[in-house]
C-alpha cells in the first residue's frame, strides 16, 4: 500500500511532494533527469495576466549559504500559457498541477482566477500575496492584513478550485494574517516565500542585483521557515503547505512534525536535480522504519 498517498486541501496526491514555484520552470525541465509525474504536485511558475519582462539586470546572487533571487515575475502571460504551455504540459505531465497567481491589482487577481477556474486539468490555486520582487502587488499586499483578507476573499468568490495562499516571511505577525486568510476562505496556507535580502559588489561598489533587493532562500532559511509552520500550525485549522530550504528527507520529516501537511522543494533542486526522488524514497523508507500507516500519522506531532 502506498503510505505516502495523501489528499492536500481536497487534492489527491500520491506523495506530499512538490516543486516550489519558480523553481521547477514549466514542470518538465527537469524531465532529463526523473520523470515529473513521480511528484505529488508540480507547482508552476509565477503567471500574470499580462507578459511580464521581470526586472532588469543581474537577477541572480549567490551567497555562502543561500540564493538570492529577483526574477520580478518573468512569465509569457495567461494566453500564452492557455494556449501554448497548457497544451505542451498535457502531453507529458499526468499528476497534479497547481497555478502560482500573481497580480498587481486585486481585480487583476480576480479575472485571472476566473480564468484559470475554466481549465479542469489545473488542480488547485497557489495565490501568491508575498513576491518580495514585484513593485506593486506582490508583497504588498501579502503583508497588509486588510488586504490580504480581501484578495483572499475576491478571489474565493470566483473559483471552487482549492485555494492556497502563499504567505510572506516578512511580517511581525505572520500568524495573524494566516488566521485573517483562512477567515476569508483560504484552504490551505504556503509558506514561506523568500525573505528580503541583498548582496554587495564591493570593486563595483554597488548592489549585485539590478533591483538592490531580492528573496533570500535556500538552506540557510530553514529554521526560519521551520518556526513559522509551527506557528502558523498552532493558528489555522486548515492544513499547511510548507516550505524554505528544504534539502534533504530529515528537513522535509521536520516540516512535518511542525505541521506541514505536504511539502515543497525548490532552491535545493537546483544544486541536486535528483532531490524529489530522494525525498520521496526517503519518507517511505521512515514509514517502514517507523511502522507508520501513513505520513500522514507524522503532520504536527510536535503539538501533539
Ligand atoms: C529563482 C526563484 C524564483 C521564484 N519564483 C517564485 C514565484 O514565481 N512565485 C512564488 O510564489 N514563489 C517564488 N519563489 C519562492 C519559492 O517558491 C519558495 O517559496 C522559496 O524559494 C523558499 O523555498 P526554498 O528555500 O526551498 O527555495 C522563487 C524562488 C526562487 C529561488
Amino acid at each position: 500500500m502506498n503510505k505516502l498517498k495523501t489528499n492536500f486541501c481536497g487534492i489527491d496526491m500520491k506523495n506530499p511532494i512538490m516543486t516550489a514555484s519558480g523553481t521547477f520552470g514549466w514542470g518538465k525541465e527537469y524531465s532529463d533527469y526523473f520523470d515529473p509525474n513521480v511528484l505529488g504536485a508540480i507547482v508552476l511558475k509565477g503567471l500574470t495576466l499580462e507578459p511580464r519582462k521581470g526586472n532588469p539586470g543581474t537577477r541572480i546572487a549567490e551567497t555562502p549559504s543561500g540564493m538570492l533571487n529577483s526574477i520580478g515575475l518573468e512569465n509569457p502571460g495567461f494566453e500564452h500559457f492557455k494556449n501554448i504551455t497548457m497544451k505542451e504540459l498535457e502531453e507529458d505531465i499526468s499528476t497534479n498541477l497547481i497555478v502560482n497567481l500573481n497580480g498587481k491589482t486585486i481585480e487583476e487577481y480576480v479575472e485571472l482566477t476566473e480564468k484559470i477556474d475554466k481549465i479542469d486539468r489545473i488542480a488547485g490555486i497557489e495565490l501568491n500575496i508575498s513576491c518580495p520582487n514585484v513593485k506593486d502587488g506582490g508583497m504588498a499586499f501579502g503583508a497588509n492584513p486588510k488586504i490580504a483578507a480581501e484578495v483572499t476573499r475576491k478571489v474565493r468568490e470566483v473559483t471552487k478550485k482549492p485555494l492556497i495562499v502563499k504567505l510572506s516571511p516578512n511580517v511581525t505577525d505572520i500568524s495573524y494574517i494566516a488566521k485573517l486568510v483562512e477567515d476569508n476562505g483560504a484552504d490551505a496556507i504556503a509558506i514561506i516565500n523568500t525573505l528580503l535580502g541583498m548582496a554587495i559588489d564591493i570593486e563595483k561598489k554597488k548592489p549585485v542585483l539590478g533591483n538592490i533587493f531580492g528573496g533570500f532562500s535556500g538552506p540557510a532559511v530553514k529554521p526560519v521557515a521551520l518556526r513559522i509552520v509551527y506557528q502558523v500550525y498552532k493558528a489555522v485549522n486548515i492544513p499547511i503547505l510548507g516550505m524554505g530550504g528544504i534539502s534533504s528527507t530529515k528537513d522535509a520529516i521536520e516540516f512535518m512534525m511542525a505541521g506541514a501537511s505536504a511539502v515543497s522543494l525548490g532552491t535545493s533542486i537546483f544544486t541536486n536535480p535528483l532531490l524529489p526522488v530522494e525525498v520521496i524514497e526517503g519518507l517511505n523508507k521512515y514509514c517502514k522504519e517507523e511502522k507508520l500507516k501513513n505520513i500522514s500519522d507524522i503532520v504536527g506531532i510536535l503539538h501533539k
